[in-house]
């Protein structure tokens, strides 16, 4: 399956057989990642692949391997470890390799290589216990209208991406010259510093989504003229 069609089977999965992945699958997924786009290529980031005794997770998720994922702290960091991971995601699980993002966890026992990079967030993998995909219509999503100012399927990839306790964040406006502008809802209760967080991953991994449905065509930009909206933050520009 390729990664456009993964989109609308992909699930996260949470049982996994504790086997861990073999050597050369493991390197296939580190060159993936090593030739994966970037929203922002002014910002270092690093990564590693590691195995249960490098981090911790809050709930029992039995997974064999996590990717811990590291970033220089600055401008739009954690979307673009969300954009650049989520292609990650898809390619793991059109190979039939399972995942999840996971924010209630941490490194353990590890001591970063890069130490002007700080832990962002990490994803668990390996093979599931289980089906690994699901039907278009298992997918728990907003309806378009109450993603967008217009009906356009042009961003079904976008409404079936992933997010932080689904609470999908996003918001696209259309621009006279064809973009698209991506906004961000503001968190009701401000106090929720992590939420705030793993939503600005969140709009990465929606924008990672219109980039693999539309891979020649789509450019992003952080800087663009809008409009501004009443609880929402501007995220930026893409053409598709
Ligand atoms: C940034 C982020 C953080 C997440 N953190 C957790 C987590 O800590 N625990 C968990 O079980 N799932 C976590 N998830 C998975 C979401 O709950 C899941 O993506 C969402 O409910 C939609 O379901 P789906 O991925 O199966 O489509 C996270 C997802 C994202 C994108």
């Amino acid at each position: 399956m390729d990664l456009k069609e993964t989109i609308y089977k992909r699930q996260s999965i949470r049982k996994y057989d504790k086997t861990p992945l073999d050597e050369e699958t493991l390197n296939e997924i580190r060159q993936f990642i090593d030739n994966a786009r970037v929203l922002n290529p002014d910002i270092e980031w690093s990564y590693d692949l590691v195995g249960v005794k490098n981090f911790r997770l809050l709930q029992r998720i039995n997974a064999p391997h996590a990717l811990l994922l590291f970033s220089q702290p600055k401008q739009n960091c954690f979307q673009n470890i969300g954009f650049i991971f989520q292609q990650v995601d898809l390619y793991l699980q059109s190979r039939g390799i399972g995942s999840c993002w996971i924010g209630a966890g941490r490194p353990r026992n590890y001591e970063n290589p890069h130490p002007d990079h700080e832990f962002v967030i990490l994803m668990v993998l390996g093979n599931p216990q289980g089906e690994i995909y699901r039907e278009r219509t298992q997918f728990h999503r907003k309806i378009v209208c109450d993603i967008s100012d217009e009906r356009d399927s042009k961003l079904n990839p976008a409404r079936f991406a992933p997010s932080a306790a689904n609470t999908q964040p996003w918001y696209f406006t259309h621009n006279d010259d064809g973009t698209y502008n991506v906004y961000r809802n503001k968190r009701k209760f401000r106090l929720n510093k992590r939420m705030n967080l793993w939503n600005q991953v969140d709009i990465g991994i929606a924008l990672a989504h219109m980039y693999v449905a539309n891979p020649d065509t789509f450019k992003f930009t952080l800087e663009k003229s809008h409009e501004e909206l009443k609880n929402k933050i501007f995220e930026g520009s893409f053409e598709i």
